[in-house]
Protein backbone atom coordinates (compact mmCIF):
# COMPACT_ATOMS: atom_id res chain seq x y z
CA UNK A 1 0.00 0.00 0.00
CA UNK A 2 2.89 2.39 1.02
CA UNK A 3 4.84 1.49 -2.42
CA UNK A 4 1.50 2.88 -4.61
CA UNK A 5 1.26 6.44 -3.19
CA UNK A 6 4.24 7.10 -5.07
CA UNK A 7 5.75 8.96 -2.22
CA UNK A 8 9.70 10.43 -3.39
CA UNK A 9 12.47 10.98 -1.24
CA UNK A 10 12.17 15.00 -0.11
CA UNK A 11 8.32 14.87 0.08
CA UNK A 12 6.69 16.48 3.31
CA UNK A 13 3.94 14.08 4.56
CA UNK A 14 1.43 14.78 6.82
CA UNK A 15 0.29 11.58 8.94
CA UNK A 16 -3.02 13.01 9.73
CA UNK A 17 -5.44 11.03 12.50
CA UNK A 18 -1.47 8.75 12.73
CA UNK A 19 -3.02 7.16 15.95
CA UNK A 20 -0.19 4.94 17.13
CA UNK A 21 2.24 5.86 14.82
CA UNK A 22 2.48 2.80 12.98
CA UNK A 23 2.40 4.18 9.14
CA UNK A 24 4.64 7.06 10.11
CA UNK A 25 7.99 5.27 10.06
CA UNK A 26 7.06 3.33 6.48
CA UNK A 27 6.28 6.99 5.07
CA UNK A 28 9.69 8.27 6.38
CA UNK A 29 11.83 5.81 4.80
CA UNK A 30 10.50 6.35 1.10
CA UNK A 31 10.87 10.36 1.47
CA UNK A 32 14.50 9.96 2.45
CA UNK A 33 17.03 11.85 2.16
CA UNK A 34 15.56 14.82 2.99
CA UNK A 35 11.93 14.76 3.55
CA UNK A 36 10.13 14.64 6.72
CA UNK A 37 7.03 13.01 8.56
CA UNK A 38 4.42 14.91 10.77
CA UNK A 39 2.22 12.41 12.81
CA UNK A 40 -1.22 14.44 14.38
CA UNK A 41 -3.63 13.01 16.45
CA UNK A 42 -6.28 13.84 18.97
CA UNK A 43 -5.03 11.50 21.28
CA UNK A 44 -2.49 12.51 23.66
CA UNK A 45 -1.92 9.23 24.76
CA UNK A 46 -1.74 7.46 21.45
CA UNK A 47 1.27 10.98 20.42
CA UNK A 48 2.95 10.10 23.08
CA UNK A 49 3.20 6.18 22.15
CA UNK A 50 3.69 7.35 18.82
CA UNK A 51 7.11 9.30 20.06
CA UNK A 52 7.69 6.39 21.94
CA UNK A 53 8.18 3.92 19.56
CA UNK A 54 10.15 5.55 16.40
CA UNK A 55 12.61 6.91 19.39
CA UNK A 56 15.26 4.67 18.21
CA UNK A 57 14.39 4.65 14.62
CA UNK A 58 17.28 5.51 12.51
CA UNK A 59 15.30 8.44 10.55
CA UNK A 60 13.58 9.30 14.12
CA UNK A 61 14.97 12.93 13.41
CA UNK A 62 12.50 13.03 10.32
CA UNK A 63 9.61 12.39 12.24
CA UNK A 64 8.11 14.60 14.75
CA UNK A 65 4.24 13.71 16.74
CA UNK A 66 1.73 16.19 17.86
CA UNK A 67 -1.94 16.74 19.23
CA UNK A 68 -4.10 18.26 17.01
CA UNK A 69 -7.97 17.86 15.74
CA UNK A 70 -7.72 16.55 11.48
CA UNK A 71 -10.67 18.80 11.37
CA UNK A 72 -8.45 21.68 12.25
CA UNK A 73 -4.93 21.65 11.99
CA UNK A 74 -2.44 24.92 13.05
CA UNK A 75 -0.98 24.05 9.65
CA UNK A 76 -0.09 26.71 6.47
CA UNK A 77 -2.13 26.28 3.48
CA UNK A 78 -0.38 23.78 1.00
CA UNK A 79 2.35 23.01 3.73
CA UNK A 80 2.16 19.36 2.51
CA UNK A 81 3.52 17.56 -0.51
CA UNK A 82 1.11 14.64 0.81
CA UNK A 83 -1.52 14.10 3.00
CA UNK A 84 -2.67 10.73 4.81
CA UNK A 85 -5.23 9.67 6.76
CA UNK A 86 -5.58 6.11 7.44
CA UNK A 87 -8.77 4.64 9.00
CA UNK A 88 -9.87 8.05 10.14
CA UNK A 89 -12.84 9.40 8.15
CA UNK A 90 -15.20 6.17 9.52
CA UNK A 91 -14.86 8.00 12.87
CA UNK A 92 -15.47 11.71 11.61
CA UNK A 93 -19.09 13.08 12.55
CA UNK A 94 -18.16 14.84 9.02
CA UNK A 95 -15.90 13.12 6.56
CA UNK A 96 -15.98 16.11 4.24
CA UNK A 97 -14.75 18.52 7.16
CA UNK A 98 -11.58 16.30 7.29
CA UNK A 99 -11.10 16.24 3.72
CA UNK A 100 -11.25 20.02 3.16
CA UNK A 101 -9.07 20.20 5.74
CA UNK A 102 -6.50 17.97 4.36
CA UNK A 103 -6.66 19.60 1.25
CA UNK A 104 -6.32 22.69 2.67
CA UNK A 105 -2.71 21.74 4.23
CA UNK A 106 -1.71 19.75 0.78
CA UNK A 107 0.41 20.84 -1.94
CA UNK A 108 -0.13 17.54 -3.94
CA UNK A 109 -1.74 14.99 -2.73
CA UNK A 110 -4.15 13.48 -0.49
CA UNK A 111 -5.23 9.58 0.60
CA UNK A 112 -7.47 8.40 2.37
CA UNK A 113 -7.07 4.27 3.24
CA UNK A 114 -10.30 2.91 4.89
CA UNK A 115 -12.09 -0.35 5.02
CA UNK A 116 -15.75 -1.60 4.26
CA UNK A 117 -16.91 -3.78 6.40
CA UNK A 118 -19.96 -5.02 4.05
CA UNK A 119 -16.83 -7.11 2.43
CA UNK A 120 -16.17 -8.86 4.76
CA UNK A 121 -15.91 -12.57 4.59
CA UNK A 122 -15.60 -15.25 7.31
CA UNK A 123 -15.23 -19.09 6.56
CA UNK A 124 -16.78 -21.73 7.54
CA UNK A 125 -19.33 -19.81 9.09
CA UNK A 126 -22.45 -20.10 7.84
CA UNK A 127 -23.27 -17.89 5.11
CA UNK A 128 -26.80 -16.64 6.21
CA UNK A 129 -25.40 -16.04 9.38
CA UNK A 130 -22.88 -13.45 8.07
CA UNK A 131 -25.16 -11.51 6.12
CA UNK A 132 -27.96 -11.74 8.81
CA UNK A 133 -24.95 -9.94 11.39
CA UNK A 134 -23.68 -7.77 8.84
CA UNK A 135 -27.43 -6.29 7.92
CA UNK A 136 -28.47 -6.13 12.07
CA UNK A 137 -25.12 -4.00 11.86
CA UNK A 138 -25.87 -1.70 8.87
CA UNK A 139 -29.41 -0.97 10.60
CA UNK A 140 -28.17 -0.43 14.00
CA UNK A 141 -25.40 2.05 12.59
CA UNK A 142 -28.18 3.80 10.67
CA UNK A 143 -31.39 3.82 13.29
CA UNK A 144 -28.90 4.89 16.26
CA UNK A 145 -25.76 6.39 14.95
CA UNK A 146 -22.67 6.12 17.49
CA UNK A 147 -21.21 8.90 19.71
CA UNK A 148 -18.84 9.94 18.63
CA UNK A 149 -19.46 8.78 14.98
CA UNK A 150 -18.28 5.88 13.34
CA UNK A 151 -19.51 4.61 9.90
CA UNK A 152 -18.58 0.74 9.06
CA UNK A 153 -19.04 1.09 5.56
CA UNK A 154 -17.13 3.88 4.63
CA UNK A 155 -14.79 3.01 2.09
CA UNK A 156 -17.46 2.73 -0.68
CA UNK A 157 -18.19 6.39 0.07
CA UNK A 158 -15.03 7.43 -0.31
CA UNK A 159 -14.28 8.26 -4.40
CA UNK A 160 -17.97 10.28 -3.94
CA UNK A 161 -16.21 12.04 -1.41
CA UNK A 162 -12.74 13.41 -2.97
CA UNK A 163 -14.24 14.09 -6.18
CA UNK A 164 -17.34 16.28 -4.16
CA UNK A 165 -14.71 17.77 -2.29
CA UNK A 166 -13.29 19.27 -5.70
CA UNK A 167 -9.95 16.78 -5.74
CA UNK A 168 -8.57 16.01 -9.78
CA UNK A 169 -7.35 12.82 -10.57
CA UNK A 170 -9.10 10.99 -8.13
CA UNK A 171 -8.35 7.56 -8.11
CA UNK A 172 -9.08 4.30 -5.89
CA UNK A 173 -7.62 1.29 -5.54
CA UNK A 174 -8.91 -1.80 -3.61
CA UNK A 175 -6.85 -4.25 -1.58
CA UNK A 176 -8.31 -7.24 -0.10
CA UNK A 177 -6.96 -8.05 3.33
CA UNK A 178 -7.03 -11.84 3.79
CA UNK A 179 -5.94 -14.53 6.57
CA UNK A 180 -5.93 -18.16 5.79
CA UNK A 181 -5.23 -21.08 7.51
CA UNK A 182 -2.87 -21.95 9.75
CA UNK A 183 -3.39 -18.83 11.55
CA UNK A 184 -0.87 -17.00 14.05
CA UNK A 185 -1.96 -16.29 17.53
CA UNK A 186 -2.00 -12.39 16.19
CA UNK A 187 -4.42 -13.41 13.56
CA UNK A 188 -6.48 -15.35 15.70
CA UNK A 189 -6.61 -12.44 18.15
CA UNK A 190 -7.86 -10.19 15.04
CA UNK A 191 -10.36 -12.82 13.91
CA UNK A 192 -11.93 -13.41 16.73
CA UNK A 193 -11.91 -9.12 18.08
CA UNK A 194 -13.19 -8.32 15.06
CA UNK A 195 -16.28 -10.73 14.84
CA UNK A 196 -17.28 -10.26 18.48
CA UNK A 197 -17.14 -6.56 17.80
CA UNK A 198 -19.47 -6.65 14.54
CA UNK A 199 -21.33 -9.15 16.63
CA UNK A 200 -21.99 -6.23 19.45
CA UNK A 201 -22.76 -3.46 16.71
CA UNK A 202 -25.10 -6.14 15.24
CA UNK A 203 -27.06 -7.16 18.63
CA UNK A 204 -30.29 -4.87 19.21
CA UNK A 205 -31.20 -6.07 15.65
CA UNK A 206 -30.29 -9.45 16.06
CA UNK A 207 -32.56 -12.67 17.92
CA UNK A 208 -31.26 -14.74 20.89
CA UNK A 209 -30.65 -17.28 18.30
CA UNK A 210 -28.59 -15.88 15.95
CA UNK A 211 -26.41 -13.89 18.54
CA UNK A 212 -26.13 -17.24 20.33
CA UNK A 213 -24.81 -18.68 17.20
CA UNK A 214 -22.66 -15.88 16.10
CA UNK A 215 -20.86 -15.66 19.40
CA UNK A 216 -20.26 -19.81 18.91
CA UNK A 217 -18.66 -19.43 15.38
CA UNK A 218 -15.72 -17.70 16.69
CA UNK A 219 -15.35 -19.00 20.04
CA UNK A 220 -11.56 -20.18 20.30
CA UNK A 221 -12.37 -22.96 21.86
CA UNK A 222 -14.24 -24.59 19.41
CA UNK A 223 -11.09 -25.11 17.21
CA UNK A 224 -13.02 -23.07 14.56
CA UNK A 225 -9.73 -20.89 13.99
CA UNK A 226 -7.49 -24.11 13.61
CA UNK A 227 -9.83 -25.18 10.29
CA UNK A 228 -7.91 -26.26 7.44
CA UNK A 229 -10.55 -24.61 5.53
CA UNK A 230 -11.15 -21.61 7.68
CA UNK A 231 -10.42 -18.17 5.78
CA UNK A 232 -11.28 -14.18 6.58
CA UNK A 233 -11.19 -11.81 4.18
CA UNK A 234 -12.41 -7.97 3.91
CA UNK A 235 -11.59 -5.15 1.45
CA UNK A 236 -9.51 -1.89 2.51
CA UNK A 237 -9.38 0.76 0.31
CA UNK A 238 -7.10 3.99 -0.55
CA UNK A 239 -8.41 6.82 -2.64
CA UNK A 240 -5.85 9.34 -3.80
CA UNK A 241 -6.88 12.67 -5.62
CA UNK A 242 -4.63 15.51 -6.19
CA UNK A 243 -5.18 19.06 -5.01
C1 LIG B 1 -8.34 3.64 13.61
S1 LIG B 1 -7.23 4.82 14.24
C2 LIG B 1 -6.11 4.92 12.88
C3 LIG B 1 -4.72 5.23 13.29
C4 LIG B 1 -3.69 5.22 12.16
N1 LIG B 1 -3.98 6.21 11.15
C5 LIG B 1 -3.60 3.86 11.51
O1 LIG B 1 -4.10 3.70 10.38
O2 LIG B 1 -3.04 2.94 12.14
C6 LIG B 1 -8.13 6.36 14.09
C7 LIG B 1 -7.43 7.50 14.78
O3 LIG B 1 -8.16 8.70 14.60
C8 LIG B 1 -7.96 9.50 15.74
N2 LIG B 1 -8.97 10.56 15.78
C9 LIG B 1 -10.30 10.44 16.02
N3 LIG B 1 -10.89 11.64 15.96
C10 LIG B 1 -9.90 12.54 15.67
C11 LIG B 1 -9.87 13.95 15.47
N4 LIG B 1 -10.99 14.68 15.55
N5 LIG B 1 -8.70 14.53 15.17
C12 LIG B 1 -7.55 13.80 15.08
N6 LIG B 1 -7.51 12.46 15.27
C13 LIG B 1 -8.68 11.84 15.56
C14 LIG B 1 -8.05 8.50 16.87
O4 LIG B 1 -7.47 8.99 18.07
C15 LIG B 1 -7.31 7.31 16.29
O5 LIG B 1 -5.95 7.31 16.64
Amino acid sequence: MVDDLGLRPGDVVLDLGCGPGLWTPMFAEKVAPGGNVVGVDISKELIDYAALRIADHPLSGSMRFEVGNFEATPFDDGAFDAVFLGNCCCYASDFSRVLREAKRVSRGRVFSKDFDGGTVIYHPAEERLTATVLAAAARALQETPPQPAFDNFIGRKMHGAFRSAGFSDVETRPYAIQLNSPLGEPAKRYVEGNARWLGAMAAPHLSDEDRERWSKAFDPVSGVLDREDFYFCMVEMITKGSV
